[in-house]
């Protein structure tokens, strides 16, 4: 897969560089609780200010839905950033405002754009509010692989009205997820967890599909369980699967549920671990079991190739982690190419310093699941070099 790439811009002393950026992290009483997606993205801020370029920075956070939310106000990470960067930025707090684009747009100190979901222009993929954020910059940097799968202003059309490339990190992930696709190796297993399960259920087809083993935790354990007549109790579950079974998916014998999990009557009883089949009526699980685990963990440690995406339970939690972190330490044994990624995941390797050893640890959740089952992502496809007539379509 082609894309334009960074190390082929033109950036030049004073090139305004809009760099759309993954700053869409989680805060805990104000502060940023896990740096990663800040950290991976300040590689391509230098890489620019190295070269002289000065930086327009677009970014979200959270899902505002087109409106002002003071606590999802990117202030509230600008100074994590600059501290990471080593240099300070100049914020905008309407970069919209076409009085304050006139007076800045050719400011030569770095800016940082306030969260670009405030305006409705931004998820409505709008043509007027595109042509706007393209009126602050020369050339344009897409940074933010998680959100790919959007068709968003900033993502499909910006690259189209200046020329725009991949940075570091965007061109990384999808050179190490395009090998997954296009040379997957085996023996090959993928673990699949969490809490959103309509993608990851696309997911497991598409890779029992291509022989892998398939190992479930989170919801879709739950979903599958249930929908082989196991009672989970009062587990959450999807019940459009419920309602329409795959049956692929369902009977396939390279699908392993778990036969033992950690369950309790709620988040605050004490939990118990029992056989997948003794789960009571009043009871919930909250994690995988132990012998589930190390029945994972021995087909991780034979496979060549290993894909995973979602926590097995509540990992947030130290005793509805250690599923979890049991996955997480058979991956890092794996001789062979490992791949981890979605926000939860990726936050509870850090949290229990786990990430050693992993061949790549992806930036995208929802991104990594679609570009994983094979669908085309508009992020990507605005950076191919097959849109080479690519100024002036947008009227
Ligand atoms: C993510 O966290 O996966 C990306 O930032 C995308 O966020 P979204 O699901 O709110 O579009």
């Amino acid at each position: 897969m082609e894309l334009r790439k960074i190390q082929d811009a033109d950036i030049q002393k004073g090139t305004r560089v809009i760099v759309l950026a993954d700053f869409d992290v989680t805060l805990r009483e104000g502060a940023v609780e896990d740096g990663f997606r800040i950290r991976q993205t300040v590689e391509t801020l230098k890489f620019i200010a190295q070269r002289g370029g000065v930086l327009r920075i677009i970014a979200h956070l959270g899902r505002p839905g087109g409106k002002m939310i003071p606590a999802l106000s990117l202030k509230n990470i600008v100074s994590s950033v600059a501290r990471e960067f080593g240099e300070e930025f100049l914020f905008i707090e309407n970069p919209l405002d076409a009085g304050i684009q006139g007076k800045l747009a050719h400011e030569p100190r770095h800016l940082f754009f306030e969260n670009i979901r405030f305006w409705p222009g931004e998820e409505e993929n709008s043509k007027s509010f595109a042509k706007m954020l393209a009126g602050w910059g020369d050339i344009y940097i897409n940074e933010d692989f998680a959100v790919s799968h959007r068709a968003h202003a900033s993502i499909v059309l910006l690259p189209i009205l200046i020329p725009s490339f991949a940075g570091l990190c965007f061109t990384r992930e999808v050179a190490m997820l395009s090998r997954v696709l296009e040379s997957p190796e085996y023996p090959f297993s993928a673990v699949l967890g969490g809490e959103k399960i309509e993608t990851k259920l696309a997911l497991v087809e598409s890779f029992l599909k291509k022989e892998a083993v398939v190992m479930v935790g989170g919801k879709l354990m739950n979903t599958l369980l249930a929908a082989r007549g196991v009672s989970v109790g009062k587990s959450a579950v999807d019940q459009d699967f419920l309602r329409h079974p795959n049956q692929f998916v369902l009977t396939h014998p390279r699908l392993i549920l778990p036969h033992d999990a950690v369950v309790a009557r709620d988040i605050e009883s004490e939990e118990r671990t029992v056989k997948a089949s003794a789960i009571a009526e009043d009871e919930i699980i909250f994690d995988i079991g132990p012998e589930s685990a190390a029945k994972f963990g021995q087909v991780i440690s034979e496979s060549k190739m290993v894909i995973w995406n979602g926590p097995l339970g509540q990992a947030e939690l130290k005793r509805f982690a250690e599923g979890t972190i049991a996955v997480a330490k058979s991956i890092q044994q794996v001789k062979g190419f490992t791949v981890v990624g979605g926000g939860h995941t990726v936050s509870s390797l850090h949290k229990y310093g786990l990430t050693g050893n992993i061949t790549h640890i992806s930036t995208g959740g929802g991104a990594m699941l679609e570009f994983l089952a094979g669908k085309k992502l508009p992020g990507i496809e605005a950076l191919q070099n097959k849109n080479v007539n690519i100024l002036g379509q947008v009227e």
